[in-house]
This record gives C-alpha cells, structure tokens and sequence, in this order.
C-alpha cells in the first residue's frame, strides 16, 4: 500500500512538473513576439487619414498596448477589440485602456467575420499567412488597414501616402 501511495505522489510531482514547464514555454514564448508599437508621428498620420464612423466595428490584430484603439476612440468609435499575445504589451493595453475589448489571444484562431475594419501593422510574414482567413471569413464592404506593409499577391490597395510611410486600404468585394 506505502509503495502505492510514493507511486501515485510520483506521478502527481511529475504530471504538475509538466504542467509548470509547458505554461512557462508558452509564457517566454508568447514574450518572444515582438511588439513595436506606432510612434507618435505615425499614430498623428492614421488619425489624420482614416476617419472611422462611430458604428464601425473594428480589430486590432496584434493591438499592442492598445494605442491605435485608443485613437479610434477618440473619434467616436463605439466597438472597438484588440488581440495581442505578448503578455507585456496585453498587460499595458489592460490597464490603459479599461473600456476596450482586449484579449489575450492569438488572432488567427478569432473569427473576424463580425468585424468591417480590420487594422493591422504587421510584418509581411504575418500578413501572407492571414490572407487565407480574410478571404475565408471578411463580409463584403469590409476594409482591411495595414499599416506599412502591403499584402503581398492579394488584392488591389488604396494606397495613402504619409509623410513617413504607406497605408494599404483593401475593400473587400
Ligand atoms: C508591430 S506591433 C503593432 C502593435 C499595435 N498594433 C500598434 O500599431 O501600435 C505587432 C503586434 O502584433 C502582436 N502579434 C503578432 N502575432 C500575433 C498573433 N498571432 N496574435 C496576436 N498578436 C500577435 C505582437 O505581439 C505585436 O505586439
């Protein structure tokens, strides 16, 4: 019977040793996602140039600390989300912006189906493996915003030219 008992607290030492060595892989991992937010200037130039109405429902995909939501708040945007799976930057948006929906979470596994704005600065990497899922799950009407960097062998952008960068506007038909 004791030999059973050691056994069975072996086997809990080590199923909890597992748990606490996978979630601290995923915890350094999701650390290791770089978050190089908009600065001030670039931020100045989104809000000059993409004017959003107050019903719009808008994703930030890869929100950072939330600023760009933040600034489309502040131009009467009611429904505003943001995505973000580095714990640092999830942690900012929290606690700077209480009234936003932001979640923890990696982007490519929400349905974007309810959204008609996308906003997105993300690297091309990023931006070539979403193309899939927009084609899949955007309605008609619905605007993709990347800022920076084009989607590459997709479709057709409105291209706007700010003093120190490009933003991609895709309609989707
Ligand atoms: C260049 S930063 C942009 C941050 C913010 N949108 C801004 O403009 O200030 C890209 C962000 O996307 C996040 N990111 C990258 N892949 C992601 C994924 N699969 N799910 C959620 N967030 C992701 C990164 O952690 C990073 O914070």
């Amino acid at each position: 019977m004791i030999w059973f008992l050691i056994f069975l607290d072996l086997i809990i030492v080590l199923i909890v040793t597992l748990v606490l060595f996978f979630s601290l892989i995923g915890l350094i991992r999701s650390m290791g996602v770089p978050f190089v937010p908009l600065t001030k200037k670039q931020l100045e130039s989104v809000n000059k140039y993409i004017k959003l109405n107050p019903n719009d429902r808008v994703v930030d995909l890869g929100c950072g600390d939330a600023r760009v939501l933040r600034m489309f708040k502040k131009q009467g945007v009611k429904d505003l989300t943001g995505y973000e799976v580095n714990l640092l930057a999830y942690l900012l948006a929290k606690i700077k912006s209480k009234s936003l929906k932001i979640y923890f979470k990696n982007f490519k596994k929400v349905d974007l189906s309810e959204y008609n704005v996308i906003f997105c600065y993300l690297l091309d990497y990023y931006l070539d493996s979403l193309k899939e899922k927009f084609d899949k799950e955007l309605k008609p009407g619905t605007k993709v915003i990347s800022y920076a960097f084009r989607i590459k062998n997709w479709r057709r952008p409105e291209i706007i030219y700010t003093k120190t960068s490009r933003i991609f506007i895709y309609t989707i038909e």
